[in-house]
């Protein structure tokens, strides 16, 4: 059939690709065999010499409604014409008090107040921040040590670095921050090989804060964050009742509660936010990604009414909170969000990833025959895929299978290591996901 769909113009691709130092990436690699994107549109990609590319990725578990949403581009484009720009401090726009207001309406009761930022990395560490000013500012101070868990992933500040527990990520930048501990990661291969959803094994991970708290007195413990489901380590979904115990555990010491939402948020798990699936309400919650539909930049953190109450006291002309960025609330991120929300509400998108979900694992599942599947986990409208590694090459058949994928089979996915994740838009038909289960087992096969 006659592909009718939109083709970006022709874009100048410099011959030097030098200068460009590319995050998270393996430059050298990329530069002998560059990966370069012209344009998106719904379910794909288009790269620079014209191919067409089913977008498995969500971009970067960014564009849930899918790419080139016009309702978005457009309220981005008059936002600019009428404001640019406007100081965030001590200054305000409409359109931020207004995406706020329905943010936390989209939030369990009790969070409704929103600190905005730029990025997924930007709201772990403000967040942070938040816990230890609230216990200073409760009478508290003693109050500093922050937990975080292994294989959890917090963006790159230093804070949510610090209490991020991915080795790769955190052997380079020395000590980071002091006072911070982990809890083991919630994943044992052995008891939760192939689960669809939340594994029954597991929920006893939780009992390890109990430890923590033995081990350093809940009198110093500020916080603990986790992801609800860990997506940046190969997507591993909470077992049934870890995050349940978790908050009982935390409300039983006046520890605070972080849930890292920035992947989860937005109907990724089939609802607003993982907090409503697991009918579990943190202290705090962080956001970034899909509440603009990764069209602008992004992040920011609902926090519990008692929280920010606490800080609305002494004289009123001075500052209650001091952080905050150039650019939190943006014009432009604030006319992104808000389309973006009309869409998911009028789309009913997060119903619709809800629905899919049973399928989607199954599609998923029916690759665990082939060559090197060495376990799959499915939740919500994302899958972990692990492959056996290469032997002394970690990670080198997951790379492999990046390129498999982007080169020879119009395909993105993510990759951790020697997970292939997948992780489309909400947008995605019954027909696409099959269509992406075909070519993920071909990049299966192709680099066992
Ligand atoms: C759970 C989680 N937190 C934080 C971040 C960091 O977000 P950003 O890259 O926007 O700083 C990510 C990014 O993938 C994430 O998955």
């Amino acid at each position: 059939m006659l592909d009718k769909s939109p083709r970006p113009t022709p874009i100048n691709v410099p011959s030097d690709l030098a200068a460009h130092w590319m995050p998270f990436t393996a430059n050298r690699a990329f530069k002998k065999n560059p990966r370069l994107l012209a344009g998106a549109k719904d379910m794909h990609y288009f790269t620079v010499d014209g191919r067409k590319i089913i977008d498995a990725a969500s971009g970067m578990w960014c564009t849930n409604a899918g790419h080139g949403r016009t309702q978005i581009s457009s309220a981005i484009a008059k936002q600019a014409e009428a404001l640019d720009y406007a100081p965030p401090f001590q200054f305000g726009i409409p359109q931020a008090f207004e995406l706020a207001n329905r943010i936390a309406e989209l939030a369990p009761a009790g969070l409704d107040h929103v600190f905005f930022c730029n990025s997924g990395s930007e709201a772990a560490d403000t967040a942070l921040k938040i816990a230890l000013a609230y216990h200073q500012i409760n009478g508290q101070g003693s109050r500093i040590r922050l937990i975080g868990r292994e294989r959890g992933y917090h963006g790159v500040g230093f804070g949510g670095t610090s209490v991020g527990g991915i080795v790769g990520n955190r052997k380079l930048f020395g000590s980071l921050l002091t006072g911070v501990d982990h809890l083991p990661a919630t994943y044992d291969r052995e008891k939760q090989a192939f689960s669809k959803g939340e594994p029954d094994y597991g929920t006893h991970f939780a009992d390890e804060l109990e430890r923590l708290v033995n081990l350093h007195g809940a009198n110093t413990i500020a916080a603990v964050i986790v992801e609800p489901m860990a997506g940046s380590t190969g997507v591993l979904p909470a077992p049934k009742g870890y995050l349940k115990r978790l908050r009982e555990i935390t409300q039983k010491h006046g520890i605070l509660l972080i849930f890292d939402e920035v992947i989860t948020g937005f109907g990724r798990l089939g609802f607003a936010f993982a907090a409503e699936r697991y009918g579990v309400v943190p202290d705090m919650l962080t956001f970034a990604k899909g509440v603009t539909n990764g069209a602008a930049p992004m992040g920011g953190v609902l926090v519990r009414d008692t929280i920010h109450d606490a800080f609305m006291s002494g004289p009123e002309h001075a500052v209650e909170l001091t952080h905050g960025y150039t650019y939190s609330a943006h014009p432009l991120a604030c006319a992104a969000g808000l389309a973006t929300l009309d869409i998911y509400r009028d789309e009913k998108l997060f119903e619709r990833a809800h629905g899919l979900e049973p399928k989607f694992a199954d599609a998923v599942m029916s690759l665990r025959n082939e060559p090197g599947v060495v376990d799959i986990r499915t939740i919500g409208l994302t899958a972990g895929i692990d492959l056996a590694p290469q032997a002394d090459a970690p990670g080198k058949r997951g790379f492999a299978g990046l390129n498999s994928a982007f080169h020879d089979n119009d395909l993105m996915i993510r990759v951790a290591g020697d997970t292939l994740a997948l992780t489309p838009p909400l947008i995605v038909t019954e027909d696409q996901i099959g269509e992406i289960i075909e070519k993920v087992a071909k990049v299966i096969r192709a680099t066992a």
